[in-house]
């Protein structure tokens, strides 16, 4: 299909109708007199500031989420802040429909109106990047910069985030590690627009660092820090924030998106299609048949999932699949694969060249003639030597299941830290999953979870 038709058949469904657009301005004009209302009842001297894509028109239609920032002046100490920031966002949430309690690096409400998402986050009210002291501070100058350089190509933005979203590449939260919205805008700013994104996706990675902002002449010695500090961290892009010289935009992405972003960008210019913007759904089948036909072995540990943030529970499943891979390894199993996650409890899996292994283990000893020797000689029943050394063998469990148990038991895997007392209570499953991991599991055994090629 032509380029130009896939583009505004696409545009038809991403960019906000009329109708939408004016039931969001209604909303936000709404939200703002509630919101000033509030401020003035609990007699506070905040600001408040719309921000994410709604305030920089760069929203997908039906994804119009708002984000209201509740700004304190920067004498407000943290504590106060965060206090303070809570009530008023409760405050102002009561008087919406209804309203949780949401945790970042601090807590904020996450309220609901008219079946909209409105997220009521405190923040200070900072003018430039050296007043910047929480995480969230740095979005109301996002806005700012994006709104003053973008020129009209808010379209194009849209185009580059659906089409991110497409091949599975978009938000920067820890379990995609892809192109956060606020990056896809700094490179249509960048390169102008959504085509040319696409076919620089070559020379973006070879060009390592985009620094709009001219941080590296305005502020060379905290900009260089940020790039070698980025580097060191084998960083696959260093996008200096236009906002802040010590930030990199793409801090997040990882080199397995960016690596999806590159194949799929140069496909899509040969062979043009909607299927990248709106892909459909990958069949799937039952992930026993999967087993059968790779004729390997699916470990899976199910267990209760501390009450933490997905930001950091991740890396700590991941860090524990890892130790599970190299402990299985020291005991004779092949690892094909592992795969973390979380439904209503979290998961390990790995996949395995087999579930039984020999009974018995080669154990190497010492030179004969030492004192270590002497011992070893000692302690083992059966003792031979092969050159100077001694040698023994014994008696190991056969299943992986309770050569799993024994070693976590024995606190022989290296686990993630706020994870390992529920990891050594996980129930531990062979070739079986929970209903509601079953595609998941097949997705993974079949490496159709990250295969590029359709
Ligand atoms: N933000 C950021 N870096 C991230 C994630 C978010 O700087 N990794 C900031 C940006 O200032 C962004 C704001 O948080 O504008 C809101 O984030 P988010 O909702 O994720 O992005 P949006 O730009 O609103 O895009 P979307 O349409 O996906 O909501
Ligand atoms: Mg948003």
């Amino acid at each position: 299909m032509d380029i130009e038709v896939v583009i505004n058949e696409v545009l038809q469904r991403i960019r906000p109708t009329e109708e939408e657009r004016t039931f969001v301005e209604g909303l936000m004009e709404e939200l703002k007199s509630i919101a000033n209302e509030t401020i003035k009842e609990l007699g506070l001297d905040v600001k408040h500031y719309f921000v994410g894509s709604l305030a920089k028109d760069t929203y997908l239609a039906g994804d119009h989420d708002v984000d209201l920032f509740l700004a304190f002046p920067l004498e407000t100490p943290l504590e106060e802040l965060r206090k303070k920031g809570l009530e008023l966002g409760k405050a102002i949430a009561e008087k919406l429909d209804s309203y949780e309690i949401a945790y970042a690096e601090h807590p904020y409400v996450r309220a609901k109106y008219r079946r909209v998402s409105v997220d009521l986050v405190p923040c200070y009210d900072v003018k430039s990047w050296r007043d910047v002291r929480t995480a969230v501070d740095r979005s109301i100058l996002h806005t700012q910069w994006v709104n003053e350089h973008l020129d009209g190509r808010n379209d194009e933005v849209r185009l580059l985030k659906r089409f991110l979203k497409g091949i599975n590449a978009y938000g920067s939260e820890v379990y995609v590690r892809g192109f956060s919205g606020y990056l896809a805008e700094i490179l249509v700013v960048k390169y102008g627009s959504f085509l040319e994104v696409l076919e620089k996706a070559g020379f973006i990675l070879r060009q390592k660092i985009i620094d709009p902002a001219d941080w590296l002449r305005k502020e060379p010695e905290i900009a260089r820090k940020t790039v070698e500090r980025e580097i060191n961290e084998n960083k696959p892009l260093i996008v200096i924030d236009p906002v802040d010289p010590r930030r990199n935009v793409s801090a997040n992405l990882s080199w397995e998106r960016y690596g999806i972003f590159y194949f799929k960008s140069a496909e899509f210019l040969e062979k043009p299609s909607i299927k990248f913007f709106f892909p459909p759904e990958k069949p799937w089948k039952n992930y026993l048949e999967v087993l059968r036909e790779r004729k390997t072995i699916l470990l899976t540990l199910v267990f209760e999932v501390p009450n933490m943030v997905d930001d950091l529970l991740l890396p700590q499943l991941e860090r524990s699949a890892k130790g599970l891979e190299k402990a299985l390894e020291r005991e004779g199993f092949k690892v094909l694969g592992w795969n973390v996650g979380k439904t209503e409890k979290a998961f390990i899996m790995l996949e395995l060249d087999r579930a039984e292994r020999e009974r018995i283990m080669l154990k190497p000893g010492p030179e004969f003639f030492t004192e270590r020797g002497r011992r070893f000689y000692e302690k083992n029943e059966k003792v031979w030597i092969v050159g100077k050394r001694l040698y023994s063998e014994k008696r190991v469990k056969e299943n992986a299941v309770d050569v799993v148990i024994e070693l976590l038991e024995k606190g022989q895997v290296s686990l993630g830290r706020g994870i390992r007392e529920a990891v050594k209570g996980a129930n531990v499953l062979l070739n079986y999953v929970p209903k509601e991991l079953e595609k998941e599991t097949y997705l993974f055994l079949s490496r159709e979870k990250w295969n590029l090629k359709d």
